[in-house]
């Protein structure tokens, strides 16, 4: 009955219906009174509070050990806003060191970037910082700290925009945050097994070394133990709980240090809706290939009731990889099938992106070009582009307005997903209109590939660009775009 009654103005009167109720019992207001108040002030500020502090934690599996986190939990809090919103997070740090906090994917000002010595002093311990920026961009995003190894050591979170408008129609939708662990006191910055620079000497690819870390600069990738959703490691995984039929959206959001997933769902298919947020041409996908840093929001329909496992395949990660259920209710078979990953699987490659509303009409050409070579792990333990280790790095320089091109190149043996702030690039592809070229802000590239960018300068400030694996960024795979004639850090968007 009632979906022959579904027209505009029912879906608004049942919507208004629905918040009605859910703001006669929330605040005892009557509801006049609330969508004056509504009205009155379009944009709602959303605050959080957040403690950045050592606490013991606990995957569901394995030993409990000391993590940083935020308000003692990892993940971190889930900020989930709607667009338009002003979001307000206030920031005690009661580490030992300083931290801050960076709103992955979010084009905010440059002030709230959250890059120490970038954007913003450390937050140093006992201090407070304010970080504030409107959700102007809906999607899936993430929030993490930008100081040292913290991000390893458990200090991120998920930050999802909700957008004013709904789009799309789907029943249920979960959050699932990838996390590698090394399960001890210290996380990734924990004493234990280290995997030298692939590449760096013959004969010494990929073996394990019992190094704490290298006899100098920075730290190699630890061997992790763990790979969680959620904070929930093997069997402690949260199910996926669907009925038959529902249509479910699954934001997949990559905070791993240093792990890229292909993800394979048992008994259905996946189709990407969403790529670091923007919206793309649904596009059906085998296997989904998530680097550090990127997002993607994927749907399926639950037609096939049974006890399944999205999983990712073990490219090295060892029986500890992440198997998260998914089970249909009423359903009591107890071994899940896994997927099978087999050769001829296709996981969507970015040139078969299409942007589903026009990102760009403008033809004006490219202003300015940056050839960036991704190099490193050969001799010693840096990873350099163009062969500079940041702090030692050329600044990018970008004036306002202008299109800029990156040009990613990688002779090194590594995949590296770089990551700009502060912007979305568009990911340059000959096969489609320019109009429709994805939106995205972190982007893998692989040994020996060249991939293409373009993005407007239109969020000045001084923005960081470097490859999201913790290690490489830590030994130097990072430099710097900054706008001409802006203040360091002003942030006037
Ligand atoms: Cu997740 Cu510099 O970023
Ligand atoms: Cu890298």
């Amino acid at each position: 009955m009632i979906d022959t009654l579904n027209t505009d103005n029912d879906i608004t009167r049942r919507k208004f219906l629905k918040t009605t109720a859910g703001v006669v019992l929330g605040s005892c207001l009557p509801a006049p009174l609330l969508s004056l108040a509504e009205a009155a002030s379009p944009k709602k500020m959303k605050e959080f509070h957040f403690s950045a502090s050592p606490a013991k934690i606990n995957l569901g599996q394995g030993p409990e050990f000391t993590a940083w986190t935020y308000n003692g939990k990892v993940p971190g809090p889930e900020i989930r806003v709607t667009e338009g919103d002003i979001v307000r997070v206030f920031l005690k740090n009661f580490l030992p060191e300083g931290t801050t906090i960076h709103w992955h994917g979010i084009p905010l000002k440059n002030a709230m970037d959250g890059v120490p010595q970038v954007t913003q002093p450390p937050v140093m311990p006992g201090d407070t910082f304010v970080y504030e920026f409107e959700a102007r961009t809906p999607g899936s995003f993430m929030y993490h700290s930008h100081a040292g190894y913290q991000l390893d050591q458990g200090l991120y979170g998920p930050l999802i925009i909700e957008p004013a408008k709904m789009e799309e129609s789907y029943d249920r939708e979960y959050a699932l945050v990838l996390e590698d662990w090394v399960m001890r006191n210290g996380g990734g910055t924990a004493r234990t097994e280290r995997r030298p620079p692939m590449g760096m000497m013959h004969g010494m690819m990929g073996r394990r070394r019992r190094f704490p870390s290298p006899n100098q600069g920075a730290l190699w990738e630890p061997v992790y133990d763990g790979y969680a959703v959620n904070g929930k490691v093997a069997a402690a995984i949260e199910p996926i709980s669907v009925s038959r039929g529902d249509r479910v959206k699954l934001r997949l959001i990559n905070a791993s240090s240093a792990t890229v997933y292909y993800l394979r769902l048992s008994g259905h298919t996946l189709t990407i809706t969403h790529a670091d947020g923007n919206p793309i041409r649904p596009i059906v996908s085998d296997v989904v290939r998530i680097g550090m840093g990127e997002r993607y929001d994927v749907m399926f329909t639950a037609d096939n009731p049974g006890r399944w496992l999205l999983a990712a395949a073990d490219t090295g990660l060892g029986e500890s990889r992440l198997r998260v259920p998914v089970i249909y209710k009423g359903v009591t078979a107890k071994e899940a099938e896994p997927p099978l990953f087999h050769r001829g699987l296709r996981s969507a490659a970015y040139t078969e992106f299409e942007a589903r509303r026009p990102t760009d009409e403008s033809e004006s050409p490219i202003d300015r070009a940056y050839d960036q070579m991704l190099s490193g792990g050969m001799h010693g333990s840096s990873w350099t582009i163009n062969g500079q280790v940041y702090p030692a790095a050329e600044t990018l320089l970008v004036t306002k307005g202008e299109r800029v091109r990156l040009s990613y190149g990688n002779h090194s043996m590594m995949s590296h997903p770089m990551h700009l702030h502060g912007h979305f690039f568009r990911v340059v592809n000959p096969a489609i209109p320019r109009s429709h070229w994805v939106l995205k802000d972190t982007i893998i590239v692989d040994h020996m590939q060249r991939i293409d960018v373009e993005f407007l300068a239109d969020n000045p400030g001084r923005w960081f660009h470097h490859c999201h694996n913790l290690y490489h960024m830590e030994a130097g795979m990072a430099n710097v775009v900054a706008y001409t004639g802006d203040t360091v850090g002003s942030g006037d968007a």
